[in-house]
């Protein structure tokens, strides 16, 4: 059924997801306001400023706010009250025993039956524990005067290509429950579904569960990789060669496969471990996502333990510089970030920091105050350390100066936690160079 106006779409919550979402729809012409407590971030949002950094999203915004298309406002009520279609997308942190904390996700359903002023589908588009729709439609269901339709519709861009993700999506994943949510959402999303890619219609129950599996399936494959990499060290195997030997086959696929300083981000930890809580609530085992989450916190110290070897142990009083903060590139996201980790182990050892990142370094000084030195540039970081470890494989690490580094460096020591560069070439260079899994079967410690 199409639609004659443009739809009147409320998203509260305008963070990563919220944002992303409303400044896309709002570039396939639908009318967009985006609701946040946080008065701040509005502010700047209707000045075009992007309070986080996400290639091509400031284009969007200030295109459809020019246009009116797109909206920003603090007042939650008046978004609601106007629109047919309300995105849930607030944060839903870890509570302390590891769920998701609901309370914001519930304050907002508060707020849209009270504020409800026409027949409206609620749809959660934040990641949300099977039941949470449910949830929503009894305390909405206390004061709506108006019948209302719930939907979930959990969201799977990734940080970093969250613009091109939205509007390219793999699939769309709709949990709903009437033929006029399905429709109305249906239409929504047709612009991003063109080229054929499916719009998966379910119940609610199975959307939800749908994000967290996908989420653990990803932090699961990375864990796994951690390991076979940990195992291929000590056997004298290269886990590159062994990670293309295995991501050929169809049935693997090559993503999600590369080693590294274990997850981090807003997502995989807390989903995993909200899952994790979910089963132990209904009292099934997900002992496979314990383990996941084990290997990663022994994969975040990682880094720190190659480097303590390299420098025999003994890090009190070393200067060491640190390439990337952000938990993955293309973001200044440093949420659960393995380089936090890292640099906490290496103040309580006694060592000193100099670090650098494209986009994080405001994130990082908001997070770690000046308990290390910023560099302007990856070189400057450089000087007077005793070894670099690499943490995030930003595109600029990727070919620098070998000669720079190791004329600047008070010892070549190179700890590489995104096996950026080859290890026979580091080391003909004269390197001490530590990667991850790619131990030459030479050095590999026989049992
Ligand atoms: N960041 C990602 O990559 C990603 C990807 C997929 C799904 N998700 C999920 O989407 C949800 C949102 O994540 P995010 O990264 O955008 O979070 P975020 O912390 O960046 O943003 C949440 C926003 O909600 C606002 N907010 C909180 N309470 C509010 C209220 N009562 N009314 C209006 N606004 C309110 C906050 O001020 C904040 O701006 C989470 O459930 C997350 O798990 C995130």
């Amino acid at each position: 059924m199409q639609k004659e106006s443009p739809v009147k779409v409320a998203v509260i919550g305008t963070g990563y997801v919220g944002l992303v979402v409303g400044a896309c729809l709002a570039e396939t012409g639908n009318d967009v306001t985006c609701a946040d407590v946080d008065a701040g971030k509005i502010n700047s949002l209707r000045d075009n400023h992007i309070p986080i950094y996400e290639p091509g999203l400031e284009d969007l915004v200030e295109r459809n706010q020019s246009q009116r298309r797109l909206v920003f406002t603090t007042d939650v009520g008046s978004a609601i009250a106007k629109a047919e279609v309300i995105f849930i997308a607030v944060g839903t942190p870890p509570d302390e025993d590891g769920s998701a904390d609901l309370r914001h996700v519930l304050t907002v359903a508060e707020a849209i039956g009270q504020n409800l002023k026409r027949e409206a589908v609620i749809v959660t588009k934040s990641t949300v524990p099977v039941g949470t729709a449910e949830r929503v439609r009894a305390v909405v269901a206390r004061a709506a005067q108006y019948p209302f339709h719930m939907c979930s519709n959990p969201e799977f861009l990734k940080e970093g290509a969250a613009v091109e993700d939205f509007m390219k999506p793999d699939r769309v994943v709709l949990g709903a429950e009437s033929d006029h949510a399905r429709s109305v959402m249906a239409e929504l999303y047709a612009p991003f579904v063109r080229t054929g890619k499916p719009i998966i219609f379910m119940d609610i129950a199975s959307a939800e569960m749908t994000k967290y599996a996908a989420n653990a399936m990803l932090a699961t494959r990375i864990s796994f990789m951690n390991e076979i990499a940990a195992l291929c060290e000590r056997v004298g195997a290269d886990v590159d060669l062994v990670r293309k030997g295995i991501g050929s086959d169809t049935r693997i696929g090559p993503s999600f496969l590369f080693p590294g300083p274990g997850y981090g981000g807003s997502c995989f930890p807390k989903d995993v471990q909200a899952l994790i809580r979910t089963a132990r609530e209904y009292g099934v085992a997900l002992s496979v996502l314990d383990s996941v989450e084990d290997a990663n916190r022994r994969q975040k110290r990682r880094l720190f333990e190659k480097l303590e070897a390299a420098l025999d142990g003994n890090v009190r009083g070393k200067h060491i510089a640190v390439w990337g903060l952000a938990f993955k590139p293309n973001t200044d996201d440093m949420r659960e970030a393995p380089a936090l980790t890292l640099i906490e182990a290496l103040l309580s050892a006694g060592a000193t920091v100099a670090a650098h990142d494209p986009a994080a370094i405001e994130e990082s000084k908001r997070r770690l105050g000046d308990v290390i030195r910023y560099a302007d540039s990856n070189y400057d970081a450089l000087d007077g350390a005793d070894a670099l470890v690499i943490v995030t494989d930003w595109n600029e690490y990727r070919h620098p100066d070998f000669n720079r580094i190791k004329s600047t460096l008070r010892r070549p020591i190179v700890i590489d936690g995104r096996n950026l560069y080859g290890a026979e070439r580091m080391r003909s260079m004269g390197f001490v160079y530590e990667s991850i899994g790619r131990m030459p079967a030479a050095d590999a410690v026989k049992v």
